[in-house]
């Protein structure tokens, strides 16, 4: 039985100790396909309906909630309501804004397989969507959260700049500034807000394709803080809840300058 144990992957043992095994950071044993060298995957009409619910929910959802930016951002990458988008073509829509390309992976993968990705201006994304049983939440990473969450901010200039010095930055941490940085990404990337005319829009992919989220961040329960590197590196998080505390930028200039001046002044970039 011992020697059969040692076949068992690392996703069978998850499996046996309860823990989603999607969850479970991949190692890329070779370089994943970027650009043209991604296959579009034979999606099922199930695939391309849970696309076309998902889209509609959001979309309707984030009128007027999520910022400027990414809305023009969805509208450069060419978005079908109902088929689940090609990953060569968003590559080729990135790569001409702003020179981030895309690459297909596997799942969740090792970090430093991601910040070496972010880095080369490469946005890492999966090809498979969620079951519909998953609808509403889903803990592990899916096409979804990737390409609707993540991708249209990367047509904003400053986003992608600043997106590409947090890869390379996190290359150079070491110690307490991995988990510094781990909160950057928390409170910018995935759970972002930006100051809009009235009041705050939404640009972090996390709430972007949450159906929960995207009301709770614009609720009266959120406390609010004002974009600083200081505080957002101390600031703790819990992935399991709906997130009461969150950061607010006044622009992407701002969140773009302020990360570069903390990351040269704890000589990380
Ligand atoms: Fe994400």
């Amino acid at each position: 039985m011992a020697e059969l144990k040692e076949f068992i992957g690392a996703y069978e043992k998850a499996a046996e100790s309860g823990i989603d095994p999607r969850c479970i950071p991949q190692k890329l044993e070779s370089p994943p396909p970027v650009d043209d060298e991604i296959i579009y995957p034979d999606y099922s009409d199930d695939d391309n309906d849970t696309w076309a619910q998902l889209y509609a929910r959001q979309m309707n959802l984030l009128e007027g909630k999520a910022c400027d930016d990414y809305m023009h951002g969805t509208r450069l990458l060419g978005f079908e309501p109902e088929r689940i988008p090609a990953l060569r073509e968003l590559s080729a829509h990135l790569k001409k804004e702003t020179g981030w390309r895309v690459a297909r992976v596997p799942g969740l993968i090792q970090a430093v397989d991601f910040f070496r990705l972010l880095r080369d201006r490469i946005f890492p994304s999966t090809d498979y969507i969620r079951g519909k049983h998953e609808i509403n939440y889903t803990p592990a990473p899916d096409l979804f959260h990737d390409i609707f969450g993540h991708m249209p901010l990367l047509t904003n200039p400053n986003f992608a700049n600043f997106y590409q010095k947090f890869g390379e930055a996190a290359l150079n941490a070491a110690g307490e500034q991995q988990i510094f940085l781990e909160r950057f990404h928390w409170f910018t990337a995935e759970f972002g807000l930006i100051k809009a005319e009235n009041n705050r829009n939404i640009y972090g992919a996390g709430i972007l394709s949450s159906l929960h989220e995207v009301d709770h961040s614009l609720g009266e329960e959120v406390v609010i803080k004002p974009f600083n590197a200081e505080s957002i590196i101390h600031q703790e998080y819990e992935v399991w809840h709906l997130q009461p505390v969150l950061f607010m930028i006044d622009s992407f200039e701002q969140l773009e300058k302020g990360f570069e001046e903390w990351t040269k002044r704890e000589g990380i970039l």
